[in-house]
């Protein structure tokens, strides 16, 4: 059986007014809705998560931030993340966004609901030359720990300062690899019910 409707929710691992990896992203959701995808792009950033608390999460519960946040992601079909690489990691704001929908609101809420049966496509841009892939790297083990399905082949943005033009398109290569992968996303979302 194919899935049809299916629900991308976007995520940039840079909280910065400028980043690349939320240019690069927005690219790639351009790239779903074309595919007929229905898209919401997160900003982390202005969510302004608290930075997790065990005190704050046992005095006063998840906080609303992230009850909305957690029924975006289990409203959601599919992921696509494009991160930014930390000192050859992926960033805090990614993993405190992790470590906050990883917590269960009570014993009805299944264990790490906020991730189930989702497939995530990966994306990294960087400034340098590596583009990202050791960020790539600790990403994936992060979302497999999580439950999540990665798909093969990230793409990976290098030198992300002079790839995009002006009106924050991107080249035709490297365009034509985003649309890839997220004709392989979409691809294994049809196909995953
Ligand atoms: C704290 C910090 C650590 C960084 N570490 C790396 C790194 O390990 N490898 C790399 O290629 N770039 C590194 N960079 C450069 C980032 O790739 C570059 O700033 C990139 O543009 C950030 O993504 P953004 O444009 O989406 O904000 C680092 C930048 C910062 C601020």
């Amino acid at each position: 059986m194919t899935k049809t409707g299916i629900n991308i929710l976007g995520l940039s691992g840079s909280n910065r007014a400028d980043s690349f990896n939320t240019q690069l992203l927005s690219v790639a959701l351009e790239c779903a809705k074309r595919q007929g995808a229905s898209i919401t792009q997160l900003d982390l950033g202005a969510i302004n998560l608290p930075f997790y608390n065990g005190d704050l999460e046992a005095s006063s519960g998840l906080p609303d931030t992230v009850l909305d946040l957690k029924k975006q992601f289990e409203a959601a079909d599919g992921l696509i993340i494009s991160t930014p690489e930390y000192n050859g990691f992926f960033p805090g704001l990614l993993k405190n966004c992790f470590d906050w929908l990883s917590r269960r609101t009570g014993p009805e809420d299944p264990i790490l609901s906020a991730f189930d049966g989702k497939i995530a496509g990966l994306m990294a841009a960087t400034v340098g030359g590596s583009g990202g892939i050791r960020s790539l790297t600790s990403l994936t083990t992060q979302l497999h720990y999580l439950g999540v399905t990665v798909l093969p082949r990230p793409f990976s943005l290098t030198h992300a300062g002079k790839a995009f033009n002006d009106n924050g398109s991107l080249g035709i290569e490297q365009l034509t690899t985003v649309d890839d992968m997220v004709v392989a996303l979409l691809r294994a979302l049809r196909r995953s019910d």
